[in-house]
């Protein structure tokens, strides 16, 4: 098996329990579901709850500051310029969340994305293959899948804008992104100390996120929120 699939089978392993989260969480926000929402109280009564697509906005500005912040310092051409673009596309992306949250009236004027543990760790990487590994093709695979799984809630509370814009622009570059990581990975991680290197930072975003989502999730009552 070629190191680029046996990774992304490793990821896929680890990345379910998360998305799993977020289709019970809709699951069981579903009109006439069999067991009661996670925590309705503090969901707006709204077409979708305004605070989820805040969280994406802070997810869409902080990926891109990261892949602006490694650019320079990247030397590998191809991988220096997917930095390039994918800043420039998750700026697009807040500025398509900004758009709609205006739309359904809210002041984003002081608006600032608190920083968090998964940040951090990020921009203390310092190769290309963990860089790769851990922006290009794990967040990615996150944001694609929990953006699924937030397109299902859109419909099921009858914002059909949200998924819409989520649906013609954002999901498909999410999946360039991880589409253009996956390239990059089998072309960079080829000793088997890069392959090992690229494993344990796949394993190391999913367990730092994983984490972040749960306390998310507690403070937010659902699951089921969207990714960068
Ligand atoms: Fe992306
Ligand atoms: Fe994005």
């Amino acid at each position: 098996m070629a190191f680029v699939d046996e990774l992304a089978a490793f990821q896929a392993e680890r990345l379910a329990p998360i998305l799993g989260a977020g289709r019970t969480a809709l699951a069981s926000a579903a009109p006439g579901a069999a067991t009661p929402p996670l925590d309705t109280s503090r969901l707006d009564t709204s077409p979708l709850d305004t605070s989820l697509l805040r969280i994406a906005l802070a997810n869409e500005i902080q990926v891109s500051e990261l892949a602006a912040a490694w650019m320079p310092t990247t030397r590998e051409l191809d991988v220096k310029l997917a930095f390039a673009r994918q800043a420039g596309d998750e700026a697009g992306h807040f500025e398509l969340v900004a758009d709609r949250l205006g739309a359904l009236g809210q002041d984003l004027a002081g608006f600032a994305a608190p920083d968090n543990p998964l940040f951090q760790y990020l921009r203390s990487l310092t190769s290309t293959v963990e860089r790769v590994a851990a922006g290009l093709v794990t967040l990615e695979a996150i944001a694609y899948g929990v953006n699924e799984n937030f397109i299902a809630l859109c419909e099921q509370r009858g914002d059909s804008e949200t998924a819409r814009i989520y649906r013609a622009y954002i999901q498909p570059d999410e999946q360039r992104h991880h589409q253009l990581g996956q390239q990059l990975i089998a072309k960079y991680a080829v000793s088997p100390d890069q392959q090992e290197l690229a494993r344990a930072t796949v394993a190391r975003v999913l367990e730092i996120a994983s984490a972040a989502r749960a306390s998310a999730a507690a403070r937010l009552g659902t699951a089921c929120f969207p990714g960068c």
